[in-house]
């Protein structure tokens, strides 16, 4: 798996991370959702480096201009529902993308420091030979990422995995490195030391589905 680690060097994108991580910041839910949706836009932008491009000719009222275009064989799969706002701010560069909705849960039996993911609902189109963006902002454990992949198996085997993330933890990041595929891109906007008991990233930012969308009930 290749790692792109985005805060490896300074840019714009430290103002929305911090925006997102500070306590007081965070808890304006639109500003939450804009920040996530804008690391999602510079992930796609940084991805996009990656991608295989042909030829291209644009008739201009004055005359003809030659470009790279990238071939257009992107499946972005988000996980529900915190990945919403990413999957917003990557589908807004990736205008035709096919797209895939995945929900993924941690259910807690007895012990709230144990869990498993549950997945329940899934929509997803043809993935055999596509480029798979899997869109999750928080790589915690790992084990959502992993269940996702494991659930999308029987639609095809997509020729590249871009797995895209907003904050990770270093943890996450070796189990999911040592799971995923050698043709398996991380691109993540920043990565943290440890996660708590309960698996949060620590620092991290709390609860981003709760930040973006609001307190759920416990199951
Ligand atoms: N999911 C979150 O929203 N936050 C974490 O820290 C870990 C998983």
């Amino acid at each position: 798996m290749q790692i792109h680690n985005l805060s490896e060097q300074n840019s714009i994108l430290n103002i929305f991370i911090s925006e997102i991580r500070d306590v007081v910041i965070q808890k304006d839910s639109m500003r939450f959702r804009r920040n996530i949706e804008r690391i999602g836009e510079i992930l796609a932008y940084e991805m996009s480096k990656s991608l295989t491009y042909h030829a291209s000719t644009i008739e201009t009222p004055l005359g003809k201009s030659s470009i790279n275009l990238f071939d257009n064989d992107i499946v972005l799969c988000s996980i529900l529902r915190a990945g919403v706002p990413l999957h917003q701010g990557l589908l807004n560069y990736f205008d035709d993308a096919e797209n895939a909705f995945i929900s993924a849960y941690r259910h807690h039996r007895h012990d709230p420091e144990s869990f498993e993911i549950v997945v329940e609902y899934l929509a997803c189109p043809n993935l055999e030979n596509k480029r798979l963006i899997l869109a999750d902002p928080m790589l915690a454990t790992g084990q959502s990422l992993v269940a996702t992949f494991e659930a999308l198996k029987p639609f095809g085997i997509p020729k590249e995995i871009h797995l895209v993330n907003v904050i990770g933890a270093q943890d996450g990041i070796d189990f999911i490195d040592g799971y995923f595929p050698e043709n398996t891109h991380l691109w993540i906007a920043t990565v943290d030391d440890k996660l708590n008991d309960k698996g949060y990233i620590v620092p991290g930012l709390g609860d981003a589905g709760d930040l973006a969308f609001g307190e759920k009930l416990q199951r």
